[in-house]
């Protein structure tokens, strides 16, 4: 199979995210069939915890990134669908009682209030496991860029990032916390994830190597401002509007904490203005759309929303 790498491609039309987000949904579907192998119970909590109603925002950066290279579009979307089931996974380990203690995901019971704890613990490793089997086997992906994914997306979940940041967040209080160690928190617990995606996308296409720096850097902005603007929306929304549990975060090391909602509201926004620059030098990309449509979609107060973006 080919080895060749690609540079940036012309940007391809903007995508219609509703519609790439339906095929995401489809595609989670197909991946984990009603009725498939697992012991019942199991199966229905991942499906429970997989197929919700989520903005499915990793494998659209992770579709997006492989466009903008050349790769194929059907592995693509499945790698995205990695992407989304650690995405999955973690949230029900994050909603767990010795976690967070969510009552709410996604407008619904989380998974452990719906299936019991033991099966959510379960159906996150078993989501997780799915997630590296489908990267792992691929069809119409080199061996060598297969392999690379695997290592990326196992890089994101480890202990020096998403697990790592999840033991930092749990344990670590806001009183001895730095601001530049909350960003390094959220990049860790979000932010590597975003990277991640985007990263599978563009070694699933066989980006050259010079073509990852610019990507990763807007992966770690997006995931700051994603990460700041998800802590705002704990203090900012209704339970109802976010679809989760709001004024979860009191004590714990945030931006909002910090700084208060306006203060990590801006901090917010020189992220997304910096994520913007990351891209601006190459050829119109739409990472920057998708960045647009993600945040005028948070159900921020709409003052909050008219300014700045
Ligand atoms: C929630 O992520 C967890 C955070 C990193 C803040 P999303 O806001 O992307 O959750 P879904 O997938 O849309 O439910
Ligand atoms: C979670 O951060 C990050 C994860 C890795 C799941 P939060 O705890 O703020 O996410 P929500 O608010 O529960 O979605
Ligand atoms: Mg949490
Ligand atoms: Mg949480
Ligand atoms: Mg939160």
């Amino acid at each position: 199979m080919s080895t060749e790498t690609t540079g940036w491609r012309p940007a391809p039309p903007l995508p219609d995210f509703a519609q790439l987000r339906g095929q995401v949904l489809l595609r989670l579907d197909q991946l984990l069939p009603a009725g498939g192998p697992a012991p019942p119970r199991l199966h229905d909590a991942m499906r429970d915890a997989l197929l919700g109603p989520g903005k499915r925002l990793r494998p659209i950066l992770t579709v997006l990134a492989a466009r903008r290279f050349g790769g194929d579009e059907a592995a693509a979307l499945d790698a995205g669908c990695a992407v989304e089931m650690v995405h999955a996974a973690s949230l029900v380990l994050d909603d767990l009682p010795c976690m967070d203690n969510a009552l709410l995901r996604r407008g619904r019971p989380t998974t452990h209030q719906a299936f019991g704890q033991d099966t959510a613990i379960l159906a996150a490793i078993g989501l997780l496991s799915q997630a590296y089997g489908l990267l792992a086997a691929l069809p119409a992906v080199p061996d060598d860029r297969r392999a690379r994914m695997v290592a990326v997306l196992a890089g994101a979940v480890g202990a020096q990032g998403l697990v790592g940041g999840q033991e930092i967040d749990l344990h670590a209080r806001q009183q001895h916390v730095a601001p530049g160690q909350v960003d390094e928190l959220n990049h860790l617990k979000t932010g590597v994830l975003f990277v991640a995606a985007l990263e599978a996308g563009a070694v699933l296409a066989g980006a050259s190597e010079d073509c990852l720096p610019p990507l990763r850097r807007f992966g770690r902005h997006l995931g700051l401002a994603f990460q700041t603007l998800d802590d705002v929306l704990d203090v900012a929304a209704t339970a109802e509007a976010a679809g989760k549990d709001v004024q979860q975060d009191a004590g714990k090391p945030t931006l909002v904490s910090l700084f208060g909602v306006e203060g990590a509201w801006r901090r917010a926004l020189d992220h997304l203005r910096l994520a913007r620059a990351e891209l601006d030098a190459r050829p119109a990309c739409h990472l920057s759309a998708l960045l647009d449509e993600v945040v005028a979609g948070l159900p921020l107060p709409a003052g909050m929303l008219r300014r700045g973006i």
